[in-house]
């Protein structure tokens, strides 16, 4: 299992009964999560939520507030910043346990002999974009939404990256990726992180199972001569490592080294928080 434990402005409190309570800096948030199917470890700490995401039967859902947040507020790990807060859907701004690849990519970069060229696909907020810039990469960032665009070079501001590091794209990654191969381009690093079911900027739709082999495909052949990495994340519930394991394998034609686990938290109340699945290709064998 790749366990994320790198926090201090992060933690998981407690689990139970379909949600988890997290502790946001000085904030204390409940979501709901439907794999936290056991119950709470400790009641009495879920009476310390600022806040609760309450799923509504339509398929939506809304924050309640017990207290007067502030509109966004900042966590930080060694160097790097970034903002959250409560989304309009149940998200922050930030997946913590992305910190455990943030880890895995900040060893890769640094023991490479010229400053590598990462492309980060589905990249979100840039919670990759920034940790990578920031142990030395150059990074492409492409991902459809441009609100999230925006806030990912407000985190790379934060964290003092030089701008030089990034470029953002705001385009269908299919496309975008589909256009890198017709120009040449090539990168040391490639890591993605798929939505279940998303759309491109013009609409173009993003349905996992039936794309992420192609895309997984097109993107072996980006790899430069001086490959770092090839990193696959899903957080698609009922989708093992293995999955994504098998698919990097088979796209490495069996070549270099495949690591594929479960990624979790810890959870301070006891046991770990499931977030989903990484698969890492590195060229050693
Ligand atoms: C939940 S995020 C991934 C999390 C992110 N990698 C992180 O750790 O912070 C999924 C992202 O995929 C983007 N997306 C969905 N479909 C897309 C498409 N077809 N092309 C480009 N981006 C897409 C969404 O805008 C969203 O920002």
């Amino acid at each position: 299992m790749f366990i994320c434990d790198s926090w201090q402005d992060y933690e998981v409190l407690d689990t139970g009964g379909g949600e988890k309570l997290e502790r946001w800096k000085d904030v204390v948030l409940c979501r709901p999560d439907p794999q936290v199917i056991w119950p709470k470890a400790n009641p009495a700490l879920w009476e310390k939520a600022d806040a609760r995401y309450l799923r509504s039967s339509a398929g939506g859902g809304e924050w309640e507030f017990y207290r007067k947040l502030p509109e966004r507020w900042v966590l930080e790990l060694g160097a790097l910043k970034f903002y959250v807060r409560p989304t309009g859907f149940k998200h922050t701004g930030l997946f913590p346990e992305q910190a455990a690849n943030w880890e895995f990519m900040r060893e890769r970069i640094k023991k490479a002999k010229k400053r590598p060229m990462i492309l980060n696909l589905f990249a979100y907020t840039g919670g990759a974009t920034v940790a990578c810039a920031a142990a030395g990469a150059h990074v492409t960032h492409v991902d459809a939404a441009k609100g999230m665009t925006a806030w990912a070079k407000e985190n790379r501001d934060l964290s003092g990256v030089p701008e030089e590091r990034t470029r953002f794209i705001v385009e269908d990654v299919k496309a975008f990726v589909a256009r890198e191969l017709r120009r040449g381009n090539r990168y040391d690093g490639i890591l993605m992180d798929p939505p279940s079911y998303g759309r491109g900027p013009g609409g173009e739709v993003w349905k996992l199972e039936n794309e992420l082999y192609g895309l997984a495909e097109l993107c072996a052949q980006l790899l430069s001569d001086t490959p770092a990495f090839y990193l696959i994340n899903g957080y698609t519930t009922g989708f093992a490592a293995s999955v994504l394991g098998n698919i990097l394998t088979r796209c490495m034609n069996g070549k270099g080294k495949v690591d594929a686990e479960e990624l979790a938290l810890p959870v301070t109340s006891g046991g770990v928080l499931p977030c989903g699945a990484t698969a890492r290709w590195t060229p050693d064998a």
